[in-house]
């Protein structure tokens, strides 16, 4: 069996010990090749790979980022693109492609399937928004290193008083900043799910503080909105080159408008791509790894078309177009747990 590889779209701490568990397998159970393409879906079309071997992956396991390097391009956002796939494919002589993704890279990777191309998708993203997956890989590792920093910021947003709001990643929906507000013991959670009312937050800071409170730390998700009509409206934002809303920044237009509203001190915390780098945590390698071993499975059954998934806690194949269906949106029960905690 001889298998290509790539990583596409936003780096997540596990990526390696996927492609390091698809070698593994591939190599040693079904004796075959895989070859990594490099840069994603550009790597692809360009036709740059690299040989993968159980002995290049070693070490590999622990590191963030992707060895393979990663990029937005995406066949069908060039001319020519589809065709340039094939010639790929047809000239390393490729029996199917490992695509680990998140929702966009699996929506190309799902088209190149249609388009009769050989695919197995691997969910990846720290932000856990795939639609039929229960967790994806990376999302644990963001969720500890944004606990970390809630840690650390009780101590200093107590020692002066203030308001701090902590601003992490999850454009559609908030699972990192749910889980790490529950985690971390924050005083209010904003998630995208749940439009948010400026004067309801200010009204809860300013009850928590008449209760002799000190400090308030409210986690926002880059991704969070203020209800229609509600007396408060984020700047426009702009898309960049591939058509994604450029996030980041709610944070810092928040936190004037509630030191005004409350006369609480009012400090922001940005934690950004901190949340992405870095070394996966034990849960993520493990999953990372069980994945990686699945699709290279899959593959070696000609399960092409679909993604491998967690569902009860176990891995499953599902397909891919379900796979890229609208984003999952935090459990409601977790959101009610996040509740009993907000002032
Ligand atoms: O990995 C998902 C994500 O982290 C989003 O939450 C975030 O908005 C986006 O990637 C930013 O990625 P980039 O700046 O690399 O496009």
């Amino acid at each position: 069996m001889r298998l290509g590889v790539l990583t596409s779209g936003g780096d997540c701490p596990g990526l390696n010990a996927v492609i390091r568990a698809v070698v593994r397998k591939v190599e040693r159970s079904y004796d075959g090749t895989v070859i990594g393409f490099l840069d994603g879906y550009q790597g692809l079309m360009d036709d740059r790979y690299e040989v993968l071997t159980v002995d290049r992956c070693r070490g590999v396991l622990p590191r963030g980022g992707t060895i393979l390097g990663t990029s937005r391009e995406q066949p069908y956002g060039v001319e020519g693109g589809l065709e340039q796939v094939r010639g790929t494919m047809a000239r390393r002589g490729l029996d199917g492609l490992v695509v680990i993704g998140g929702n966009g890279s699996l929506g190309a990777a799902r088209d190149l399937h249609d388009d009769g191309i050989p695919v197995v998708g691997v969910p990846k993203t720290i932000d856990n928004d795939l639609a039929v997956t229960e967790v994806t890989f990376g999302f644990d590792t963001a969720v500890q290193t944004a606990t970390d920093a809630i840690d650390r910021l009780h101590t200093t947003a107590e020692s002066h008083d203030r308001v701090m709001l902590v601003e992490v990643m999850g454009r559609h929906v908030g699972h990192i900043a749910a889980w790490s507000g529950i985690a971390g013991g924050a005083s209010m959670i904003l998630v995208p799910e749940e439009p948010f009312v400026l004067d309801e937050v200010c009204d809860a800071l300013r009850r928590r503080h008449e209760q002799g409170r000190f400090a308030s730390i409210v986690v926002v998700a880059e991704g969070a909105v203020p209800a229609e009509d509600s007396g408060f409206r984020l700047p426009e934002t702009t898309v960049d080159q591939y058509g994604h809303q450029r996030l980041g920044g709610i944070a810092h237009a928040l936190a004037p408008e509630i030191e005004a509203r409350t006369g609480f001190e009012t400090k922001v915390v940005v934690l950004g791509y901190v949340q992405r780098g870095g070394t996966p945590t034990a849960g993520d390698r493990v999953l990372a790894t069980r994945f990686g071993v699945a699709a290279a499975e899959a593959c070696h059954d000609g399960a092409w078309g679909t993604m491998v998934a967690v569902a009860a806690g176990e891995i499953r194949r599902v397909d891919l177009h379900a796979a890229v269906e609208g984003p999952k949106p935090v459990a409601a029960d977790i959101n009610e747990v996040a509740k009993i905690f907000f002032a």
